[in-house]
């Protein structure tokens, strides 16, 4: 056989032996929690009362509630591949069947998550498949880097992903106080209940695995997050702040248009706020286990913006 042939056959580790017993019961109680709060975005949100009720608005606003939403639904599938190779990872790690399980929740629920954005999108006019800007093409394979993700153990991974959850979390909070349409509200809502069990999972994982954490892993952990933050979340994600000038103008005043319509959007100044004060709350979590987070000079420091992103 060719070289580059045996190049392209992936090797399969043994996935043997499964371990089918129960190990983490609050793990477990994730699962079940999942089954219970199941959700189907195709029918339990009536997107042609959607439709209706936005047919009015004018094409601008639309148009900047659609690309609101079809960023939203890009960020959510971004979390699909690194949800794969968790799985994958948990797979041949041997873990225990709850962690299988809720790393296949997660997988299933950020599609969903995508879903109800894409059928939002679709609502107020048209789901953009791709990014319009070239810059967010660069952007999006860059959320995830399985570098950086095999550099950590599975859990300590798993846990910085989870503070990332928190971030977007009380940012989704904002944006469901800004919809004024039900059915935007409602996929907030339910999306929402999904990553709250997100969040718990991180919070077991803390409590669990960091005391056993090397302080070298630990600042690891910290640089990860804040990398994460600065090389794609920034930029464009969960704020505009990294974007270069002239797109970040454009998209900051299409969030804000989409914001002052009710639609289900945050303000660019007020992303950084939340984000500041998400920040802090972060640390203080980690606090009790001695895993720096660095500053975030951007937002938080002396290149903090000074004026309000739309009007720069
Ligand atoms: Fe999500
Ligand atoms: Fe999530």
């Amino acid at each position: 056989m060719e070289a580059s042939m045996l190049e392209e056959t992936v090797q399969n580790p043994n996935p043997y032996p499964v371990v089918g017993k129960l190990h983490y019961e609050d793990i477990w109680q994730l699962c079940l929690q999942a089954r219970e709060l199941a959700w189907d975005p195709a029918r339990d949100i009536d997107w042609d009362a959607l439709k209706r009720e936005t047919a009015d608005l004018p094409a601008e606003a639309r148009a900047a509630g659609a690309e609101w939403w079809s960023l939203r639904a890009w960020m959510e599938h971004g979390a699909t591949p690194y949800g794969a190779e968790r799985l994958r990872q948990a797979i041949f790690e041997h873990l225990p069947f709850e962690v299988k399980q809720h790393v296949s929740n997660f997988i299933a629920e950020e599609l969903r998550h995508h879903e109800a954005s894409f059928r939002i999108a679709d609502a107020l006019g048209g789901y953009q498949p791709s990014p319009r800007s070239d810059y967010f093409q660069m952007v999006i394979p860059r959320f995830h880097d399985e570098k950086d993700e095999k550099a950590m153990s599975f859990y300590a991974g798993m846990a910085v992903n989870t503070l990332f959850e928190q971030l977007s979390g009380e940012l989704l909070s904002a944006r469901y106080k800004n919809a004024v349409y039900p059915e935007i509200k409602k996929a907030c809502e339910l999306i929402l209940r999904d990553e709250a069990r997100h969040i718990q999972f991180g919070r077991i994982l803390m409590r669990r695995f960091f005391a056993d954490l090397s302080d070298e892993e630990k600042v690891r952990l910290g640089e990860k997050f804040a990398k994460k933050l600065r090389g794609s979340l920034l930029n464009g994600v969960y704020a505009v702040v990294n974007l270069p000038r002239e797109e970040r103008k454009r998209s900051a005043r299409a969030r804000a248009l989409a914001a002052e319509h009710g639609l289900g959007a945050t303000h660019p100044d007020e992303e950084v706020d939340i984000i500041v004060s998400a920040l802090k709350a972060i640390r203080a979590d980690v606090a009790p286990y001695d895993v720096p987070i660095p500053e975030i000079a951007e937002i938080e420091g002396d290149g903090a913006p000074k004026g309000t992103l739309a009007a720069e």
